[in-house]
């Protein structure tokens, strides 16, 4: 599993979508139903998942503002067909070194999905802080929670999801990541600058039939967990080995716990 591969996204954009917390998306479409159209950032988009799982809910006119550092997943995202009242445009753009253009101009929501859990409390609180300058309500999806559960379940498990966690708050461009402490400061960030803030689960659920997106994230955990080096390199071995032989033999179920929030100013615009 590498975080930021097209493979990896396209894997996971289906697990995603369904996840996604229905009533947090049913807010959205509220805050801008019967506007003639809506202009929109979306942070980090990757190849455009949030475009897809946003805009059969947003007005009919719509114009998109994809931001990403990844260039290559920026060309994709910034290829795919649009219906004709669909603008999208793609801006290359490190969002570690520069937040504030990317939210200047004709912007009415910000969106990010798979971001918040890779970037730093002070990052966090300087999206907070744009965000509530130019007044602009946050959409901000599958932000990973920290807790994960494996059925059958094996006593490594928990050490392994450990180290994934400190793994997790290394940094990843944004200096010391939040990892699973992300979405509860995010709510205290938003809060802080006169949010109010919706959060909705939107936890991974994984079934015996899903294979291959339990091999790649189990795999991901074991390189992480390797990298990490608290735990003997042949445990988490075997470990993955184990689990590898579950999932093929279609016995093994997974749930991986994320949030989503809508993040809306609370004074009237
Ligand atoms: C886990 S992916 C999520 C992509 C997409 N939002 C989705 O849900 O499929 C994280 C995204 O953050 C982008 N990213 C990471 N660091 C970044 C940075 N410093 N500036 C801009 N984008 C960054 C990656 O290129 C990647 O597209």
């Amino acid at each position: 599993m590498s975080g930021f591969s097209a493979q990896w996204l396209a894997l996971r954009e289906p697990y995603d979508a369904k996840a996604r917390d229905k009533s947090v998306l049913d807010a959205v479409a509220a805050a801008f139903r019967g506007q003639p159209s809506v202009s929109v950032v979306d942070l980090a988009c990757g190849t455009g998942a949030t475009v897809r799982a946003l805009e059969p809910r947003l007005p009919e006119r719509q114009v998109w503002r994809l931001v990403d550092n990844n260039l290559s997943l920026l060309a994709e995202a910034a290829a795919l067909g649009r219906p004709p009242n669909r603008t999208v445009s793609a801006q290359p753009v490190d969002l570690a070194r520069d937040l504030e253009a990317p939210l200047d101009g004709p912007v009415h929501l910000v969106t990010t999905s798979a971001l918040l859990d890779l970037v730093s409390a002070e990052w966090l609180d300087r999206l907070a802080l744009e965000a509530a300058a130019r007044r602009l309500p946050v959409y901000a999806a599958l932000t990973y929670q920290g807790r994960a559960s494996l059925e059958p379940a094996e006593p490594f498990d928990l050490e392994v999801i450990a180290a994934v966690n400190r793994h997790q708050r290394r940094d990843k461009g944004f200096g010391p990541a939040l990892g699973p402490e992300a979405g509860r400061h995010a709510v205290r960030s938003f809060e802080r600058v006169g949010y109010h803030v919706l959060p909705g689960a939107s936890d991974w659920v994984f079934g015996r039939q899903d294979r291959e997106i339990q091999l790649q994230l189990l795999a991901g955990w074991a390189v992480a967990a390797t990298e990490l080096g608290d735990l003997p390199p042949h445990a988490i071995a075997t470990w993955l080995a184990e689990r590898r032989n579950l999932v093929v033999a279609g016995q093994s179920s997974m749930r991986v716990d994320h949030v989503d929030l809508f993040a809306t100013p609370i004074a009237s615009r």
